[in-house]
């Protein structure tokens, strides 16, 4: 039996740069119904720390969203949050946890491995945690939910025309296999009677929206680009680094709560297919000046494909975060229709990218692109 208008929700990866953002919401969606719901968070020990150990690192409140303050947190946590020693890829049985629950609850598969690399191992790690540990889940839960809403990447999308003239390529297994999934997630809950939805973020940049500002617990993607000229910079940083990209193109970047907040607020939606993208990139020629000046590395310049006479720095950027960036700073830009973003939320304004940009960047050189929470 569904549980209409309130918060019945089992969310993955709430230990995660967006998932946590997201658990953020759905915590205010709880305490703004009047403590009223529950949420089940599968996730899993970590470096030594319990689960538990870990959702008390999500609640740290100088890193939380400021809006966080209001809510009565132990309260909460006692009777609001269930957590559910949970990995993607060893998968224990789930049934003990909904033993004593009636209802059905909507599952919000969030946790993914973020890795592009092209290697065998990344497609491995892919393969086993984003695309069979995403089947199996959504088969194990299937007596207990009524419905999914699977997050993927903008990465993943393509225009409806570039499918009908054969045009799409994936440019890593991160990207084939949420592909794949976005596939086969229709299917699998058409035949299992679960309503289902997309929603496919663009690159998850810091908050924007709620202070502390600039706020990402892990530094990915993007980020990884700063991390290499910061960390290279000592031993290499009298060399020069020519670094390939597309001079038109740019990099569509969301601040995590921007993102977490159209995610919530589409979950009791019809919407089957959402990107949770900007209007506007940011674009390369601005994005990665301002990333390197963070990262305090100024010996470069930029060219228009690979070179094949690298020098030593060169090798090793092109073999570690180039070979997992290059793809997408080389990439045309595709246009998003924004329309159903927009109607979805009329009343938040778009954050602008590309006048925190800089800050964004700074933040992570402060951090020196140390996670904050692993
Ligand atoms: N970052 C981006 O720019 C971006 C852009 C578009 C879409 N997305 C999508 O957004 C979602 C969240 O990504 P993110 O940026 O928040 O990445 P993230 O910070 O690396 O978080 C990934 C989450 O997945 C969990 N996870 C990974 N492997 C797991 C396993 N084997 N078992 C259980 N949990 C596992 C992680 O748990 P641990 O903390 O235990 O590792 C973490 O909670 C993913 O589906 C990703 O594809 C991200």
């Amino acid at each position: 039996m569904k549980r209409s208008g309130k918060p019945f929700f089992i969310l993955t990866g709430s230990t995660g740069v967006l998932g946590s953002h997201i658990l953020y919401e759905l915590l205010w969606k709880i305490h703004a119904c009047g403590y009223q719901g529950k949420l089940i968070l599968l996730l899993r020990p970590k470096q030594g720390k319990s689960i538990e150990a870990r959702f008390r690192d999500l609640l740290n409140p100088a890193l939380m969203p400021v809006f966080m303050q209001e809510i009565d947190l132990e309260r909460i946590q006692k009777d609001h949050v269930q957590l559910q020693d949970y990995d993607m890829t060893t998968a224990e049985a789930l049934d003990a946890c909904f033993q004593s629950e009636e209802g059905t609850w909507h599952l919000i598969h969030c946790a993914a491995s973020v890795n592009l690399g092209t290697s065998a191992a990344a497609c491995e790690e892919i393969k086993q945690t984003n695309y069979y540990g995403t089947l199996r889940l959504i088969k194990m839960l299937r007596p207990y939910i009524h419905k999914v809403s699977y997050i993927s990447t903008a990465f993943a999308f393509r225009p409806e025309e570039w499918k009908e003239q054969n045009m799409v390529q994936y440019r890593n297994y991160y990207e084939i296999f949420k592909a794949q999934i976005e596939e086969e997630i229709p299917e699998l809950c058409r035949e299992y009677g679960l309503a289902w939805q997309i929603l496919r973020p663009s690159i998850i940049a810091g908050r924007l929206m709620d202070a502390p500002y600039h706020v990402v617990y892990r530094f990915l993607v993007f980020y990884l680009f700063g991390a290499f000229f910061y960390r290279s910079k000592q031993a290499y940083g009298n060399m020069n680094v020519r670094i390939a990209l597309n001079p038109n193109g740019g990099l569509n970047m969301v601040p995590v709560d921007y993102a977490a907040k159209v995610i919530v607020r589409a979950l009791d939606t019809p919407i089957q297919d959402l990107n949770v993208v900007h209007s506007k990139y940011v674009p390369n020629t601005f994005a990665v000046p301002r990333m390197l000046q963070a990262a305090g590395w100024t010996n470069y310049e930029f060219v228009s494909q690979i070179p094949t006479d690298l020098n030593p720095v060169e090798k090793l950027y092109y073999r570690t975060a180039g070979a997992q960036l290059s793809q997408y700073l080389l990439a045309d830009d595709y246009p998003f229709d924004m329309a159903e973003l927009k109607d979805l939320i009329p009343d938040v304004e778009e954050p602008n990218l590309e006048a925190n940009f800089a800050a964004l960047c700074d933040y992570a050189a402060e951090h020196q692109f140390r996670h904050v929470m692993e």
